[in-house]
C-alpha cells in the first residue's frame, strides 16, 4: 500500500479544475452503449471506477474508444467515443465482469442486464463484495430477472428476463443507484416503468435519458418526493456529452481553502446540480464564503465556477432530509466541523455505514485519533469544534477514497501531519488529487518523498 502524509500548508491559492463527475461519467458510457450511433464524451472521469464500467460495457458488446485529443486539456484527457448497440442490443459477456470498487457501476449495470435475455456474472473488490445488493435485486425480480448470489452480495449472476414486466416501485432507501437500476432495466421493458422516491436523490440518470431522447416524466409526489416514469423501448440516439467537474471532488479543495487561513481558490467548471450541492448549503449555514459564479448549462446539467475564501466557521445541525443531496460529502464536512466554533450535529447518516467503508465509523475513529471531539451513534455524528485539531495520526483509509482525501485535507490544517495508509484508493474517483492540492499550496507526499507539485 502507498502511504501519503499531509503536512500543514500555508494559504491555498490559485485556480484548478477537478476531474469529471463520477456519476455522470458512468451514465454517459452506459447510455452511449444503449444508444444507436456515436456518443462523444469530453471530460470523462478517467478513474478506476469509470474505466471498470467501460471495460464491462465492452464485454457486453459496445465499442468504446479513447482518442488523445490534447485540445481538451491534459487534466481531462482526450475525448471518448462510444458506439452503442441500441436499447436491448447488448450481448452475453464471455467472462465475469469485475467492477472493482464501484457500487454505482455494479448496481447500474445489474439494472441494464436484468432485462437482457442472457446471464451475466459480476464481481468486485473486498469493499464492494461487502456492500448490500438486495436493494437492487428486489425491484428487478419484480421485473422478471433472477439472481444467484453469495448471501445477497457479490459475486452475483443475473439471469436476465426474456419477458420484462414494467413496475411501479417506491424506493425504501433514498438511493440514486437503486432508482437508476430500475430505470435502466425499464429501458428494455415495454410500457412505463415508474420509480417513486419519497426523498429526491441525484437525477443524473433522468436528465441524461432525456438528453439521449427517452420520454421521462417527472412529477412531484406528496411530502416533497418525486415520481419518475420512463416510457420503455425508446430509440436512443448517440449524443455529445461534456462531463462537468465533480462537485464531490471539488469538496476537498473547497474545505481545505475554507480552513487554511488567508486562502482564496477558484474551482472552475464544477457541476452544481441542486441534488448534489447540499454541502454548499451546509457550509454557507456555517458561515463559509463561497461564491457561485458564471452559472451555465452543459447537456442538461448546471455548471459554475466556485470561488472559495478562508472563513471562520460555526457549528450547525444538518437535518436528515439534506442527506441525499450531500451523501458523499460527510467525511469532508466532518473535517470542516472539527475546525468550526461550537457543536455540529449530522443526522440521518445510516446509509454511510454501507458505503465504500463504514464511513460513520471511519470518520469518528479518524477524527478522534487526530484529537478532535467526536461522538457517534447508530446514525448520527456530533462534533464539538475546539478551534483547532492536533493531528499527528495515522489513519486507515479502509479502501475508501473519500476517507483518504478527507484526512489528507485535515492534515493540511492540523498542527502535526496526518498520514493515511493507502493513497492508491484515491484513484477510484480523483486521479491527480495530491498534485492538484499541492498545486494550490498543500504539502501531500509519500513518507520520505518529495511533494508532487
Ligand atoms: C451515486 C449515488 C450515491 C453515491 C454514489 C454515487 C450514483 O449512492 O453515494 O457515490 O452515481 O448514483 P446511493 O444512491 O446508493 O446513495
Amino acid at each position: 500500500m502507498s502511504a501519503l502524509i499531509s503536512s500543514q500548508a500555508g494559504p491555498l491559492s490559485g485556480e484548478a479544475s477537478v476531474p469529471g463527475d463520477k456519476s455522470i461519467s458512468h451514465r454517459a458510457l452506459i447510455l452511449g452503449a444503449t444508444a444507436v450511433g456515436e456518443t462523444r464524451i469530453t471530460g470523462l472521469l478517467e478513474s478506476e471506477d469509470v474505466l471498470a464500467t467501460a471495460t464491462a460495457l465492452r464485454a457486453l458488446g459496445a465499442r468504446i474508444e479513447h482518442e488523445d485529443d490534447l485540445e481538451d486539456g491534459p487534466e481531462n484527457g482526450g475525448h471518448w467515443s462510444v458506439f452503442g448497440r441500441g436499447v436491448g442490443g447488448l450481448g452475453e459477456p464471455a467472462g465475469v465482469l469485475d467492477l472493482g470498487n464501484s457500487g454505482t457501476a455494479v448496481r447500474l449495470l445489474i439494472g441494464v442486464v436484468a432485462t437482457h435475455p442472457f446471464k451475466t456474472t459480476f464481481s468486485g473488490d473486498a469493499s464492494l463484495s461487502k456492500r448490500p445488493m438486495e436493494r437492487v435485486m428486489t425491484p428487478l425480480r419484480q421485473m422478471g430477472a433472477q439472481f444467484t448470489t453469495r448471501g445477497g452480495r457479490l459475486p452475483i449472476t443475473v439471469s436476465g428476463t426474456t419477458g420484462p414486466i414494467p413496475i411501479t416501485y417506491e424506493l425504501p432507501v433514498p438511493s440514486a443507484q437503486v432508482k437508476s437500476a430500475v430505470l435502466l432495466a425499464g429501458l428494455n421493458t415495454p410500457g412505463r416503468t415508474t420509480v417513486i422516491e419519497p426523498e429526491p436523490t441525484r437525477d443524473h440518470t433522468e436528465r441524461m435519458l432525456a438528453h439521449f431522447g427517452a420520454e421521462v416524466d417527472i412529477a412531484d409526489a406528496p411530502d416533497g418526493g418525486k415520481t419518475v416514469a420512463l416510457t420503455g423501448q425508446p430509440e436512443l440516439t448517440g449524443k455529445d456529452v461534456a462531463v462537468p467537474g465533480d462537485f464531490s471532488s471539488a469538496a476537498f479543495p473547497m474545505v481545505a481553502a475554507l480552513l487554511a487561513p488567508k486562502s482564496r481558490v477558484v474551482l472552475t467548471g464544477v457541476g452544481v446540480n441542486p441534488l448534489r450541492t447540499g454541502l454548499l448549503e451546509t457550509l454557507k449555514d456555517m458561515g463559509a464564503n463561497i461564491g457561485v459564479e458564471n452559472k451555465r448549462q452543459q447537456n442538461g446539467e448546471d455548471v459554475a465556477d466556485l470561488i472559495v475564501e478562508a472563513s471562520a466557521l460555526k457549528g450547525v445541525t444538518v437535518p436528515a432530509a439534506r442527506a441525499p443531496a450531500m451523501i458523499d460529502e460527510y467525511p469532508i464536512l466532518a473535517v470542516a466541523a472539527a475546525f468550526a466554533e461550537g457543536e455540529t450535529r449530522l443526522e440521518g447518516l445510516g446509509e454511510l455505514r454501507v458505503k465504500e467503508s463504514d464511513r460513520l465509523d471511519a470518520i469518528a475513529r479518524g477524527l478522534a485519533a487526530a484529537g478532535a471531539d467526536v461522538a457517534e451513534t447508530e446514525d448520527s455524528l456530533t462534533i464539538r469544534g475546539t478551534g483547532g485539531v492536533a493531528g499527528g495520526a495515522r489513519i486507515e483509509a479502509a479502501e475508501d477514497h473519500r476517507i483518504a482525501m478527507a484526512f489528507l485535507v485535515l492534515g493540511a490544517v492540523t498542527e502535526r501531519p496526518v498520514e493515511i495508509d493507502d493513497g492508491a484508493t484515491i484513484d477510484t474517483s480523483f486521479p491527480g488529487f495530491a498534485g492538484l492540492m499541492n498545486g494550490l499550496g498543500a504539502d501531500i507526499s509519500p513518507p520520505g518523498g518529495k511533494a508532487d507539485g
